[in-house]
């Protein structure tokens, strides 16, 4: 597949006999978020891989995944939102079966234990309750991520920026709305208790007198990268023969 992007349009040719096909960059895009799209341009997601968007509103992330053969799952506590990616899925033709997108809060994920290859939360984590739905939230979407699987979390933070204090870790951000928000510290921290690989160092935008969004991004470590490598290379061989 050949892809040519300029002035506004992509042309896709899908080899000699596919033909070619010609969309907007919006139309194969979406309105992605950018970060997402980082992860795409940098090979993180694609084609092929099994990727669970939890929080997914609309789908506005999962435009081009779907067009592009990944196998999509999704999930939203909003039922409106899961039947527009429904749809969404059937018209583009992915043959994906309805019940990849389901209906259910993100605290209690109907998925099987390590399924996904990627799992995208993307503005979700900042409306949890408190600490304890926040960490809920989040073994979850550990939960259904494979060994050498990659987490991709956009939430509102404190870095950058100072936000009044409600109770706990909940603040008013900018437009009044009230927003649990994490800061570097606590994120390092989570990042070293799932014994996580960061994929990048933490990214934040500031939207000016409004919101900090950060950019989390982790590797679940395979099993055994996470052994202790022993000194003697025959127990280390015995080890793995041991696993397999
Ligand atoms: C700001 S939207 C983001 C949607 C999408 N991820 C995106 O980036 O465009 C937040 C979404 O999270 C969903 N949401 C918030 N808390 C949730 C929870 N505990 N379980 C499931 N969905 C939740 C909302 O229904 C909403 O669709």
């Amino acid at each position: 597949m050949l892809i040519q992007l300029a002035q506004g349009v992509i042309r896709i040719s899908r080899g000699k006999d596919g033909g070619e096909l010609t969309l907007s960059v919006q139309e194969q895009f979406g309105q992605i978020d950018i970060y997402v799209f980082d992860q795409i341009l940098r090979g993180n997601i694609a084609p092929g891989m099994r990727v669970l968007d939890a929080g997914c509103g609309y789908g506005r992330n999962l435009v081009h995944l779907l067009r592009e053969g990944c196998e999509v799952f999704a999930l939203d506590e909003d039922a409106e939102g899961v039947e527009h990616i429904r749809k969404l899925s059937a018209s583009l033709m992915t043959g994906l079966p309805a019940k990849n997108f389901q209906v259910g809060p993100v605290e209690r994920m109907p998925f099987p234990n390590e399924f996904a290859d990627v799992v995208i939360c993307s503005a979700v984590l900042h409306f949890a309750r408190d600490e304890e739905h926040f960490r809920a939230m989040l073994s979850e979407l550990w939960r259904v991520l494979r060994p050498g699987g990659m987490l991709f979390c956009r939430l509102g933070s404190r870095i950058g920026m100072d936000f009044e204090r409600v109770g706990g870790n909940r603040f008013i951000v900018g437009d009044g709305a009230e927003w649990f928000l994490v800061d570097e510290e606590m994120l390092l921290d989570l990042t070293e208790e799932l014994n996580a690989v960061l994929v990048d160092p933490l990214k934040t935008t500031i939207v000016q007198d409004l919101r900090c969004m950060t950019t989390w991004v982790l590797r679940k470590r395979r099993s055994w990268s996470s052994l202790q490598l022993p000194q003697d290379p025959i127990v280390l061989c015995t080890q793995v023969m041991h696993r397999a």
